[in-house]
Order: C-alpha cells, then structure tokens, then sequence
C-alpha cells in the first residue's frame, strides 16, 4: 500500500508503479503519441488525436487519465461528460490552439460566407462555431467531403496549404500567417538536409504541420497515425522523422528493426510538461479534474461526431 505524499517525495517513481496504482483506482490511461517513452509505456492507449476520438467514445471505465494538451482533454471529457477525466498538469496547452477567438472566426465566417473547417487543435469555443472540425489525419477527406470549393481553414495555416494542394479546393487561413504550431514552422532546409546527408538512404517522414518549403523533402506526408503505416508499404531501413519527437519511442515500438531519426529542435514544451512524478500525484489525488461546461460539451460532441461521421467512410481523393 501507499501513503499519500510517500511514493511522490521519496522515490522517482517507476511506470510499473504509476501502473500498479492506477488499476488499484480503476484508471484507464489514454496518450497522445507525443508524451515521453515511459508514460507511453504505461498507457492503455497510445495514438493521434483521431485515434483519441474514436476511442474515447468507447470507454468502458468510469474514470480516465489523458497525457497530452488542453484541447484533446476537452474533447475527451465532452465525449465522455458522466465520467471523471483528470490530467497531471493545469495549463498544458497548444499554442496555436489559442491563436483565434470565437469572435475572429464569426467575423471571418460573414466576410466569406463559407464553411468554416476547424483544425481540432483549437479552442473549444472556436470548434463551437464552425460548420465542422478535423484532425491531421483526416482534413482532406473532411474538405473534399464538402460540397462547396472554398473553405475557411482554421486555424493551422501549413495544413491548409497542404489540404489545398492534395483536394484542388480554396482553402482560405484564418487567421492567416500568425496560425502556425511553432514545433513544425520552425523547421529549418539545414536541418533537412544537415540529417539527410548523414543517412543518405533514409526517407523522409513529414507531419501536414510543417510548411511547404519543408515538405518538398518528404517522401510521405502524413498525422502521426498515418506515420506509423508508412514503414510498413517502404522497403527503408531509416527514416527521417519530421514532427515532435515522442513519435520516435511509437515507431521505435512498431519496428524494432529499423531506424528513426528525430529532428532534435522538435520539441513540444507543453507535452513534455507531463512526466511519471506528476501522473503518479495525479492519480494518488485524483486530480486535476476537466471542466467543461454543458454547453461548449454538447457543441463539441456535435463536430466530433460529423467528423467522425465523415471519416468512417472516407470519400474518393
Ligand atoms: P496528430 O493529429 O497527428 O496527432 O497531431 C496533433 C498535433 O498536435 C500535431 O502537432
Ligand atoms: Fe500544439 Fe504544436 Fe504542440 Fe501539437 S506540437 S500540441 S500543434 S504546439
């Protein structure tokens, strides 16, 4: 057994530890592909925020632990709103989430007159207002399931400039040039071409969230989840892998016998703000709960399940 405070201040505490304790407190514990090795190790599910979606709707439990940001937690506990959903960190939020209010997107939305498609890397009073949302692995078959050729896009403009280069559509960035996740806009040619001359076999993994100067290297652009199918249609034996780095302890799992290789700047501070210290606390306290109000839940659930809708029987492309 253990005393509360005990485990927390005397020992860094083992996964088998964190694990042990959330079965004792009947936790399932669900992540983001981008969390640390060791908290992957302890999930009951790993996988992008898609994959997130469709599996929150099917918890079983009545209490869940999510490692990752804000707005994936809202999603969950609004998919999830008679069930106890905590996070180890206050504030482990998305930036470029934040980057646009509710306000922005209404007076986007009159100037144009079109569908506004939300990135689910958004506010949860931004997926509010818009006509529907959508992840990294399924925005184009989302916008070519439209029936119309101009979009509003927001709020990532790198992936509105690829969905509008795969679908042919217009799809206009709101805000504009300020919406971008400063993990993958940052990237730089050097650093491509610096790891590219050193694993000259390697092919090049992308994530839709990089710019377009940056996906000209890629063999494959695709989500995380997209990510992990990738390897198995190549006959590589390295790959380049152009998004946050956590993705490396996921493929690493799947293909023990190839090699991947990170770029080192591609770090997301407020994911890794979750460790094994902080989800052992969360679980012995049973904190930090996710609120959300009634209202923005029943909004949510609402362009999470269209999307989902659209994503179980993706269009032709
Ligand atoms: P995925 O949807 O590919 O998991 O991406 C989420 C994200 O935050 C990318 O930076
Ligand atoms: Fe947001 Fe970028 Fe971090 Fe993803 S990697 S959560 S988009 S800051």
């Amino acid at each position: 057994m253990y005393e509360r405070g005990e485990v927390i201040v005397s020992t860094f505490p083992k996964p088998e530890d964190v694990r042990r304790i959330a079965d004792e407190k009947g936790y399932i514990i669900m992540a983001h592909n981008y969390q640390i090795e060791e908290l992957q190790q302890i999930a009951d599910f790993v996988g992008d925020s898609l994959q997130l979606a469709r599996q929150a709707i099917k918890v079983k439990t009545d209490k869940i632990l999510f490692l990752g940001v804000d707005f994936m937690a809202d999603m969950i506990k609004a998919l999830n709103m008679d069930k106890k959903v905590i996070v180890p960190v206050k504030g482990s939020t998305c930036p470029m989430a934040n980057c646009l209010r509710r306000e922005d997107v209404l007076r986007f939305k009159d100037m144009y007159n079109a569908p506004v498609v939300a990135y689910v890397n958004s506010s949860a009073e931004v997926k509010a207002v818009a006509d529907i949302i959508c992840t990294s692995a399924n925005a184009v078959d989302v916008v070519s399931a439209l029936d119309t050729d101009v979009v509003l896009f927001c709020p990532d403009k790198n992936l509105a400039s690829y969905v509008a280069e795969v679908t042919g559509k217009k799809v206009i960035p709101i805000p504009g040039d300020s919406g971008y996740c400063y993990v993958h806009n940052y990237v730089t040619d050097e650093e491509i071409l610096e790891l590219l001359n050193k694993y000259r076999q390697a092919e090049v993994m992308a994530h839709p969230e990089v710019p377009s100067s940056i996906r000209k290297y890629a063999n494959f652009v695709g989500s995380t989840s997209q990510m992990e199918k990738y390897p198995s249609t190549s006959n590589a034996k390295e790959f380049i892998v152009v998004t946050e780095k956590g993705m490396i302890a996921k493929l690493k799992k799947l293909y023990p016998d190839r090699t991947f290789i990170p770029v080192h700047s591609m770090n997301c501070y407020n994911m890794k703000k979750n460790n094994l210290k902080n989800t052992l606390s969360a679980l012995i306290e049973e904190k930090y709960e996710v609120e959300l109000p009634e209202e923005l839940s029943g909004d949510i659930k609402r362009v999470v399940e269209r999307m989902l809708e659209i994503t179980e029987k993706p269009v032709q492309h």
